[in-house]
This record gives C-alpha cells, sequence and structure tokens, in this order.
C-alpha cells in the first residue's frame, strides 16, 4: 500500500520525505490555507515547493464548482509541475469535468466520497484516485471502513484502475484496516504517521539492550 502524506506543511514533508517511505502528498483548501497563514507564501509556490520534493502525486485541490471552471483551473494547476495530480469534489460537473481533464492526459483525484456508488461513478468517468473520507463517517457514527471495503470490492470485481485513496485518516488502525481490506493507498496525517513508528516494547527493548551493553563497556 502506498503511503501519501495529508498535510501542506512544507517542513512536515520535508521530514517524512527524508525517510523515504512516502508515495505522494494530498493537500486540500482548508491545509493549504493554513500553510500560507504560517509561511506567507503563495498557494502556488507552496505546490511547487511540495512537486519537487516529492516524486509522486501531489493533489491539489479547485475550488470552482461548474465542469467548465474546474477544468480550467485543473489546466492552470497543471502547470505547476508533471505531478500535480488535481483534486476534484465528487458532485455532478466534477464528473463532466473529470472526463474532461482525463481526456487531457491530467491525473485527477475524486474527494469528498462518502458512498460506494460515488466512487462507481467517478472510476466511470476515469478518475486516477478515489478519496472515500473514514474518519469524518466515523465522526457521524457511520463506519467508514465498511465504504472503503465495498469499493475495493466492486473495483477488483471489474478491474477497475481508479486507485483507492484512504482519507480522513485519524489514528494508525485506520490504515492497517486500510492495509488489510487491501486500499491502494493511506494519505496520514503527519501527526499519525509519527504514531506509525512507536511501540513501547521496541522503547523498552532498545532501553535494556543498551544497559546490558553498557556493563561490558
Ligand atoms: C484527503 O485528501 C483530505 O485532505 C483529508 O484526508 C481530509 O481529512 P479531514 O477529515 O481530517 O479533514
Amino acid at each position: 500500500m502506498k503511503i501519501f502524506i495529508d498535510t501542506a506543511n512544507l517542513d512536515e514533508i520535508k521530514e517524512i520525505a527524508s525517510w523515504g517511505i512516502l508515495d505522494g502528498v494530498t493537500t486540500n483548501p482548508t491545509l493549504l490555507s493554513r500553510e500560507v497563514e504560517r509561511t506567507g507564501k503563495k498557494p502556488e509556490a507552496i505546490l511547487k515547493k511540495i512537486c519537487s520534493m516529492v516524486e509522486g502525486p501531489v493533489t491539489a485541490e479547485v475550488t470552482s464548482k461548474e465542469a467548465k471552471g474546474i477544468v480550467s483551473e485543473g489546466k492552470k494547476l497543471k502547470r505547476i509541475a508533471d505531478n500535480i495530480c488535481i483534486k476534484v469534489p465528487m458532485c455532478k460537473e466534477g464528473l463532466i469535468a473529470i472526463r474532461e481533464l482525463r481526456n487531457e492526459d491530467i491525473m485527477t483525484n475524486t474527494t469528498l466520497v462518502f458512498s460506494a456508488n460515488q466512487a462507481l461513478l467517478v472510476a466511470k468517468a476515469g478518475t486516477n484516485f478515489v478519496s472515500p473520507f473514514i474518519g469524518r463517517m466515523d465522526d457521524v457514527g457511520n463506519e467508514g471502513m465498511g465504504i472503503v471495503d465495498q469499493i475495493v470490492t466492486i473495483f477488483d470485481n471489474y478491474c477497475i484502475e481508479t486507485e483507492v485513496v484512504v482519507a480522513s485518516v485519524r489514528h494508525p488502525m485506520h490504515i492497517v484496516e486500510a492495509a488489510l481490506i487491501g486500499a491502494d493507498v493511506c494519505t496520514v496525517p503527519y501527526n499519525v504517521i509519527l504514531k506509525m513508528l512507536n511501540h513501547p516494547l521496541t522503547d523498552v527493548g532498545i532501553e535494556r539492550f543498551l544497559k546490558d551493553w553498557s556493563k561490558i563497556k
């Protein structure tokens, strides 16, 4: 399973990219505006910098609500770098825009997906990635991971090439569950990636080995 980081924070991306485990980056208007406020840089400059830090796809989200606007915004964003992937919100106009962007060979990631039917529609429109939002479903009392399971099964049944990106991840078990289901990608916030590293028995083990070794030094 590929691991993307779900942030626009340049420091966080730099650190995780240095581990050699990062396959891509997802941003959204909330994350990008946070980084604009933190650094005073322009959104395009931040996206350009991110694209230079990772080889894989970097998603940049459009804000237009109509197909025409989505397509022209997507084409403009695409000029930032080759690895830009246009994030399009799930809606009828988005569906039309996805097909047009596909025809122009521009990668898309469909965001704000909350059902298997939505995923099926955007896959048929030709989106490269579909992003079910797990945490937000859990927040309202639904079982988010159940939708991922349905989408992965449907895509397997019909050999659909669209990659399933598990998004809105809140804790490390979301990543394990995504991998067990067979999702293609999990996009993970920085603080949750850090949590993936840790286990108390690892810390105890290292401390004991070093203590025992120091006895003979
Ligand atoms: C995914 O691409 C989104 O940026 C993200 O996962 C949204 O997650 P949130 O529910 O934590 O805002």
